[in-house]
């Protein structure tokens, strides 16, 4: 067996959380021959929850986990991670907007990136899943100089899930069977879901995703608003945020980031923008990715089209208002 990995969850009281500490205990993220000692951060009152939940995993007796760190001080629960899901913010309510949350949530992530800064490994890969992500993430790195910005990332990748699932369905084949799907942007309604480079396997075959559904009418529209509303839909219907697919996605995500991307697929992250694609520099695009030893390439030279660069603009202009606002936030 390979060296324990210190994995930090934080919100681990949380919806998400619950789901999401037995997803990592169970060997799926890191692999089944790496042991893992998790940190579980939540605020004050929410102790007697959190020890719950650690009583629980324990109870698991899943043969991963080597031990259990239940805290509310970020300063125990960052000491030397490897890994950080950081979850812990307030989620939306029916009606609202994930930038909504900016004022409240984005000092969490100025202070958890404070904490990351003093008490992590220079080499910790922090995913930032807490909304409005994209933006919490930027704000996290920016008060961590210590720790390469490289290392942290924003979850879209409960958006490619869910556009992966919609065309999955609409062909009749498993969800695997659909690859390259790209989210650009921001993990918000203004996010632009694109097909143009996915492709489907149909009989015996990868086929372009736009010539396996010749339907240009629902890959331009209702495709998109579908992906776009998903997590409104799933609020309104279950009058809380998603939380089982969203520990999903972020299992998914750190898992890309730990083991790689097969050869061929590319998968969606929030990434520092380093101006590809002619999106603004320095704020949290969701790009499509590759990954090796831990490192993530964006995919280059993708051909973009009118309709996908109005599209991809649109975010972008989102991006940029949600970076200052936030950082005016920072200030107050
Ligand atoms: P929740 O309210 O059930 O749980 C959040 C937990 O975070 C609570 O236990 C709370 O006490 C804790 N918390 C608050 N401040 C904290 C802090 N400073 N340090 C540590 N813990 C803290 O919410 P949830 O449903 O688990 O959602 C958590 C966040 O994830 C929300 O912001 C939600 O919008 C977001 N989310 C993002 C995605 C995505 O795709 N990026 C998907 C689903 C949800
Ligand atoms: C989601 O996409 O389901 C989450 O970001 C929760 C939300 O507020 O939509």
């Amino acid at each position: 067996m390979a060296e324990p990995v210190r994995v930090c969850i934080t919100g681990a009281a949380g919806q998400i959380g619950y789901s999401l500490v037995y997803m990592v205990g169970s060997g799926v993220v890191f692999g089944n021959d790496t042991p893992v000692i998790l940190h579980l951060l939540d605020i004050s009152p929410m102790m007697g929850v959190l020890n719950g939940v650690s009583m629980e995993v324990n109870d698991c007796a899943l043969p991963n986990v080597r031990d259990v760190v239940a805290t509310d001080d970020p300063a125990v629960a960052f000491k030397d991670i490897d890994a950080a899901f950081l979850v812990g913010a307030m989620p939306r309510k029916e009606g609202m907007e994930r930038k909504d949350l900016l004022a409240a949530n984005v000092k969490i992530f100025k202070a958890q990136g404070q904490a990351l800064d003093q008490h992590a490994k220079k080499s910790v890969k922090v995913l930032v899943v807490g909304n409005p992500a994209n933006t919490n993430a930027l704000i996290c790195a920016k008060y961590a100089p210590s720790i390469p910005r490289e290392n942290f990332s924003a979850m879209t990748r409960l958006d490619q899930n869910r556009a992966q699932t919609q065309i999955a369905g609409k062909l009749g084949i498993p969800v695997s069977d659909v690859k390259n799907v790209i989210i650009w942007g921001n993990h918000s309604s203004t996010q632009f879901p694109d097909l143009r480079h996915a492709t489907a396997h149909v009989n015996g075959q990868d086929v372009p995703v736009y010539d396996a559904i010749k339907d240009d009418a629902y890959l331009k529209g209702e495709f998109i608003t579908t992906v776009q509303k998903r997590g409104a839909a799933v609020i309104a219907a279950r009058k809380l945020s998603s939380a089982m697919s969203a520990a999903k996605a972020a299992c998914d995500h750190m898992k890309s980031i730990w083991q790689g991307t097969p050869e061929g697929h590319f998968v969606s992250m929030g990434v520092f923008s380093d101006g590809s694609y002619n999106t603004p520099e320095g704020v949290m695009y969701s790009f499509p990715v590759t990954i090796q030893d831990q490192k993530w390439s964006i995919v280059k030279d993708l051909p973009i089209d009118d309709f996908a660069r109005e599209k991809m603009d649109i975010t972008a202009k989102e991006l940029c208002e949600e970076r200052d606002d936030a950082i005016s936030a920072c200030q107050d």
